[in-house]
């Protein structure tokens, strides 16, 4: 086991893992050698050591197979060297300005809400766009987003910078009619000249490119730390003996062959096993790329807040995490999923949620 002398918290929880082992086997031996006169107490006593003992190594065993299939979350995500504070801002400005949509009445934050107990989606099936116009696919969170490289459900983009403005432009959602248009609205806003120029210092011209930059720095600034990732850090106490079960189902079943990595999921794509399910008008990669293979080919969705993030699937026909999970099994598991440890696996699903907006 490997960790890092600058990490203290790593290091205490180390400590008090070791500490609580050591003192567990003590307390084993000694109980074998105290007098006989009071047997049944040394009996019990035995007993719940024993217990206790084994439950720290199966939650020790746990935490290593976690570190080392899953992984945390770092505190920064890759290409954020030079976000700065003031590009943070602009982008976060931009992401919530209702200016920036054709009639005046929709911002990213509407359908991407990130306040309060909302986790980076709007909970419909699918969103309606600025007109009321209905949306063909579910919202998906955006918080970690940083550590994708799959963007949108089809992968049809694979940067955030590219990505940036595509909802301004899109017929389903803000609905302006080009992107010169954006930018002139942000010319005539006063607010911004401000944002721009603490931004970039050494041209604070408005343009497509500067926005691009903004958008993006502010998105991958959105990182949501779960408990999950305390455990996988070295906190073993942070999750109880159902999560560790549901945590060792999971590994145990393969579902992360599919949601893979430290987001569990986000970077890669599954052709859909029983597509009936589903809205058939939708034919997913395959509407990029025009390749008959990618008929009905998905982005494998991160899990990371998916407790929060009801309804499911691309067409966000399901609404409860039950029935998602039971859909797996039309999937390509390591074996099926029975109704029995579907409770497992929410409890250990339930551990990928944002710190700050659970209990
Ligand atoms: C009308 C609701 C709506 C608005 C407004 C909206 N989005 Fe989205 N967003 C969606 C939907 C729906 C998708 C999935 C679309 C798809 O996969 O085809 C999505 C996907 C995304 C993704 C990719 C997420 C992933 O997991 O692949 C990002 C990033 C994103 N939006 C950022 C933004 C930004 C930035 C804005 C504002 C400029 C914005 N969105 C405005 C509904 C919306
Ligand atoms: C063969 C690949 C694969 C495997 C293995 C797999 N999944 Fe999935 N999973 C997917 C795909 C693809 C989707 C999205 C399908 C869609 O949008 O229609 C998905 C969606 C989900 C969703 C809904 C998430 C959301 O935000 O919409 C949950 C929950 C889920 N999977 C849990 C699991 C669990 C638990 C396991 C293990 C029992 C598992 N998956 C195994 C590919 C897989």
């Amino acid at each position: 086991m490997s960790f890092s002398f600058q990490n203290h918290s790593y290091i205490r929880s180390y400590f008090i893992t070791t500490a609580l082992f050591l003192s567990q086997y003590f307390a084993l031996i000694s109980c074998q050698y105290v007098s006989f006169t009071n047997e049944k107490k040394n009996h019990q006593s035995l007993f719940i050591s024993s217990f206790v003992f084994l439950e720290m190594s199966y939650a020790l065993e746990t935490h290593t197979k976690a570190k080392e299939q899953i992984g945390s979350l770092p505190e920064i995500t890759p290409g954020s060297e030079n976000d700065t504070v003031p590009l943070i801002q602009l982008g976060n400005k931009i992401f919530r300005d209702i200016n920036l949509s054709a009639n005046r009445i929709q911002a990213c934050v509407t359908c991407h809400p990130l306040d309060g107990r909302s986790a980076g989606m709007d909970r419909q099936s699918t969103s309606r766009g600025t007109f009321g116009q209905l949306g063909k696919r579910n919202t998906p969170t955006i918080f970690n987003i940083g550590f994708s490289s799959v963007l949108f459900w089809d992968g049809r983009r694979n940067t955030l910078y590219e990505q940036a403005i595509d909802p301004f432009v899109n017929p389903l959602e803000m609905s302006l009619s080009s992107e010169s248009e954006l930018i002139t609205r942000l010319q005539n806003d006063s607010s911004y000249q401000n944002f721009f120029s603490e931004a970039f210092p050494n041209d604070s011209n408005i343009d497509i490119h500067k926005v691009r930059l903004a958008i993006s720095a502010f998105e991958r600034s959105l990182i949501s730390i779960s408990r999950f990732d305390e455990f996988v850090n070295g906190d073993l106490y942070r999750f109880n003996q159902q999560e560790l079960y549901g945590l060792n189902l999971f590994l145990e079943l393969g579902c992360n062959h599919c949601h893979s990595g430290r987001t569990l999921g986000g970077n890669s794509f599954s052709k859909l096993e029983s597509p009936e399910f589903y809205n058939p008008n939708d034919l997913g990669r395959f509407e990029v790329t025009g390749n008959p293979n990618d008929r009905y080919v998905f982005k494998v969705p991160s899990l990371r807040n998916v407790f929060l993030t009801s309804p499911y699937f691309h067409d966000g026909s399901v609404t409860s995490l039950k029935e998602s999970i039971l859909r797996m099994n039309s999937y390509k598991l390591n074996r099926s999923v029975k109704d029995s440890e579907i409770e497992l696996l929410i409890a250990f699903l339930k551990t990928l949620s944002d710190r700050t907006k659970t209990n």
